[in-house]
């Protein structure tokens, strides 16, 4: 039997978002992201057509919530506040009173029940009065978003000592300006290479704000880390797509955010291809001077890439696109999550906190999410109302003997968050995949249960590991 012990003081818990949890209520002062915008107008986008209103309450239920974070063994928690509800006009800059007091609460009551606060000010969810303006697009943007970050700071920053400039910042390139999962719903790499890189000063101005205030707390980003794989590793061609995959989706984020530079090969990459985006030299200093002090790794799933014949014309009517450089590869026996799809391969997790120790300084960090979807998950409800997610169980098991064997071999890896707390709305997927601790009945006003999960985490969480 091997036994799995983890350090003392390791950061347990669970990561949500505040567009994915809240909610809002009427007259509470919030405007419209681009969410709330975008399901006004294309409701038939979203799953079984669930916008972002029909959430798990969060802003109603946070006490019951954080009791129930007691109950499935949390020490820390992970949510956003967000933009749009506490500058609801970030033109004026005026901050909404009733979105102070709901965060005040929120933080307090935390810290109370001895679950820390970990804050993060961008999760995917521009105000749609910037998108707009042209969002990510738009250099403005940059310095209205540094303004609502010292906002933050200065008006919570007493109490939050662990801040996060923002969430998977590949995912709004990704989905806005590729695929079509966000507003704007563009296909233009272009201007998904510029949003990339008006997220990445806007980042290092929050650093060099947050660090100006000094406050005594740390501030870093959560980056959605994919190990990228090549399909045969002796194949020179397939290495060096699998490069390019790794260099576009996680060292373009991973180098500035830490080593305050761009990587070099995707800079020569963007020059060829006419996709290098506008900049003043000025930046290179700030993005230099201002890198960050904690990373927030989100592990899901790998990429797997194999070779492309690079054609001299893009393919597709939309111009080049990163899949016109790569093939992704689709490995032959695979483990899939059989309820949602996605591969599940857990020493992935390990590669990346690796990565990190040899590549990136050892920097501080922390899983900032892991975690299994799970479509139509009340089938798995036994006859006392909970459900049974022996899957979800072995998911996370699976995944910390490999954050063990990281931390053996020297990973500065500091804590686990689960994605998520409660079931919560997931985008254009809305509720189709279930992760939580607590499942939602979104029928019964939002009623929580804890799930089996639930219960073994908070056994795990008190004996600091566990045993198999
Ligand atoms: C990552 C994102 O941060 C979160 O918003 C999303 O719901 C989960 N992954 C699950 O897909």
């Amino acid at each position: 039997m091997a036994k799995y012990e983890f350090p003392k003081d390791f950061w347990w818990g669970s990561a949500a978002s505040g567009p994915q949890s809240e909610g809002r209520v009427a007259g509470d002062g919030k405007a419209d992201n681009i969410w709330d915008a975008w399901y006004q107008t294309a409701p038939e986008k979203f799953f079984n057509q669930v916008g972002p209103e029909k959430t798990s309450m969060v802003y109603q239920k946070y006490q019951e919530d954080i009791s129930l974070m007691k109950q499935t063994g949390h020490n820390s928690y992970r949510t956003s506040i967000q933009w749009s509800r506490l500058i609801p006009n970030p033109f004026t800059g005026e901050v909404n009173p009733e979105a102070v007091t709901f965060y005040n609460h929120l933080i307090d009551d935390l810290i109370a029940a001895g679950i820390e606060p970990f804050i993060n000010l961008y999760h995917f969810d521009m105000p749609m009065v910037l998108q707009e303006n042209g969002g990510w697009l738009n250099r403005e943007v940059v310095d209205l978003y540094t303004d609502y970050a010292e906002k933050c700071f200065k008006l919570f920053g007493d109490r939050v000592k662990k801040w996060f400039t923002q969430n998977e910042p590949i995912v709004p390139v990704e989905g806005g300006y590729l695929y079509g999962w966000h507003l704007p719903d563009e296909r233009n790499l272009k201007h998904g290479v510029q949003v990339a890189y008006h997220e990445a000063l806007a980042s290092a101005k929050a650093v060099e704000k947050y660090h100006a205030l000094n406050l005594g707390g740390t501030i870093g980003i959560i980056l959605n880390l994919m190990p990228t794989y090549p399909k045969d590793d002796t194949n020179p061609a397939d290495v060096k797509a699998a490069k390019f995959v790794d260099g576009f989706f996680n060292r373009s984020f991973l180098d500035p955010a830490i080593k305050g530079t761009f990587p070099s090969d995707i800079v020569d990459w963007l020059g060829e291809y006419d996709l290098m985006p506008t900049y003043h030299q000025s930046d290179l200093a700030i993005i230099k001077e201002n890198t960050i002090d904690l990373l927030g790794v989100n592990y899901y799933q790998p990429r797997r890439a194999a070779a492309k014949e690079i054609q001299v014309e893009p393919e597709g009517e939309n111009g080049w696109m990163p899949e016109d450089f790569y093939t992704v590869y689709d490995m032959p026996g695979k483990k899939l999550n059989p309820y949602r799809g996605w591969e599940i391969y857990e020493k992935g997790i390990y590669d990346a906190l690796i990565n990190i120790k040899d590549n990136y300084g050892n920097i501080n960090c922390f899983i900032s999410e892991n975690g299994m979807g799970v479509e139509d998950e009340a089938r798995f409800i036994n006859a006392d109302g909970q459900i049974n997610d022996d899957y979800r169980i072995e998911f996370i098991q699976d995944h910390l003997k490999w954050v063990h064997k990281a931390l053996e071999e020297g990973s500065n890896v500091h804590g686990y968050h689960m994605w998520t707390c409660m079931d919560n709305w997931s985008w254009l997927n809305a509720y189709k995949n279930r992760y939580g601790f607590i499942s939602v009945d979104l029928d019964n006003e939002a009623k929580r249960t804890i799930k089996k999960s639930g219960y073994w985490f908070k056994e795990m969480t008190e004996q600091n590991g566990f045993s198999d």
